[in-house]
């Protein structure tokens, strides 16, 4: 599991392990904009703080030149929907006098078994772009996890991202600093877009954008950040001690096994095509021991999604066998009692799994079908989705 930070809490994060910014104050409220801008003084920017690229096409970054245009800006920005998510804090920054933007970033590179550096000389709003039109302009350049990036490697990623030597040399350090960021604080990216140039010299890295590995998060004191970053699903789930991701389709899922849900997620898919094009709704991986308790709690969160039209339950039956599994779905049928409104499509196979069925068929309950296969059950949750 991952976690998106917001843009402050990158600031905050970059200012604490040495890498220059701005000065940024967040602010819920247009009263709140006004107080931080004349706080910060000058020239400030106004920042939707929302998960989700492209911010500033959306109207979601604006320049005031007074704490009362940053007021008005930020009357603007609150509830504004940005690709789906709404703005409930903006970020009130220091403005800057900027020469040139440049992009930079690190992560973790998964299918290489190593990190990747991205660096162009060219950065700023169109970076996305840029890499599909001239994919040339952004340098790719693997990180060694052990040797990391000093700054010689500093250097030549620059290079490599086309910065003029001398320029090179100017960001090198600054780059070093954000791979200390990565690497301390555990991320699996580290991205800033725009890191600048301002006009009296100085490097500054005005946008960043940071995922931090939740495998790490013992080694963190993290609980404030996650709280304001979870959905109430999500938040639920958490608790509950389920690995749930909301997305955003029709069909829910569970799964024992994160192979296997993800396998479930893809079938799902490919048959919402034969299907008005519903989708996979949620990951949830109940994991081994599915006990009817968990299965209950599974239920409960996926069901409490209104987008939630019907649910495949995916379950190869190991240690836990089929007929616990079928057991845990009863129980969990019996302890939603009329809370469970949605149809199930139940595909049950592996350990015990004619018992499992049986028991199924036994209890005959009217929103349950079971499913000989795994295309099967996705054919028919997408069907039933789309009704
Ligand atoms: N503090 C600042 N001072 C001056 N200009 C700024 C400042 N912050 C951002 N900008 C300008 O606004 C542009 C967009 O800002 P930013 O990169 O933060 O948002 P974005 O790229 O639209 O959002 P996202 O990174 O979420 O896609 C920057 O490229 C830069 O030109
Ligand atoms: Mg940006």
């Amino acid at each position: 599991m991952t976690l998106d930070l917001f843009e402050y809490q990158a600031r905050d994060m970059f200012e604490a392990h040495g890498v220059p910014v701005l000065q940024g104050l967040i602010a819920d409220t247009p009263e709140e904009a006004e107080a931080a801008a004349a706080k910060i003084g000058g020239v400030v920017v106004v920042k939707a703080q929302v998960k989700v690229g492209g911010r500033g096409k959306a109207g979601g970054v604006k320049v005031a030149k007074t704490p009362e245009e940053a007021r008005t800006h930020a009357e603007a920005i609150l509830g504004l929907d940005i690709k789906g998510h709404v703005v409930k804090r903006v970020m009130i920054a220091q403005g800057a006098s900027i020469d040139q933007e440049y992009y930079f970033s690190v992560m973790l590179d998964r299918s290489n078994r190593t990190f990747l550096s991205l660096c162009s000389v060219e950065g700023g709003m169109d970076i996305e772009q840029l890499a599909v039109e001239r994919p040339d302009a952004l340098a790719k350049i693997a990180v060694d996890a052990v040797a990391g990036i000093d700054l010689a490697k500093a250097r030549e990623i620059a290079l490599a991202g086309h910065f003029p030597a001398e320029l090179a040399d100017k960001v090198a350090p600054v780059l070093v600093k954000l791979y200390d960021v990565f690497v301390k604080e555990d991320a699996t990216l580290v991205e800033v877009n725009p890191l600048v140039l301002t006009h009296d010299g100085q490097i500054l890295a005005l946008d960043g954008k940071v995922t931090l590995d939740d495998n790490a998060e013992f080694r963190h004191e993290r609980a404030e950040m996650e709280r304001d970053d979870l959905d109430p699903l999500e938040a639920k789930a958490k608790a509950w001690d389920l690995n749930y991701v909301k997305l955003d389709g029709q069909v829910g899922i569970i799964g024992n096994g994160a192979g296997l849900v993800m396998s479930t997620l893809d079938v799902v898919a490919y048959a919402g095509e034969r299907h008005g094009g519903v989708r996979p709704a949620n990951f949830l991986d109940i994991g081994g021991g599915a006990s009817a308790e968990v299965m209950a709690n599974g239920l409960d969160v996926i069901l409490g999604d209104a987008q939630v039209k019907s649910v495949f339950v995916n379950v190869f039956g190991g240690i836990t066998a089929c007929d616990a599994v079928a057991n845990g779905i009863v129980g969990a049928l019996e302890k939603l009692g009329s809370a469970a409104t949605k149809p199930l499509v139940v595909r049950l196979d592996g350990n015990n799994v004619v018992e499992g069925r049986r028991i199924l068929a036994d209890f005959a309950h009217p929103l349950v079908t079971v499913a000989e296969t795994m295309d099967e059950a996705a054919d028919k949750a997408a069907e039933l989705a789309n009704r």
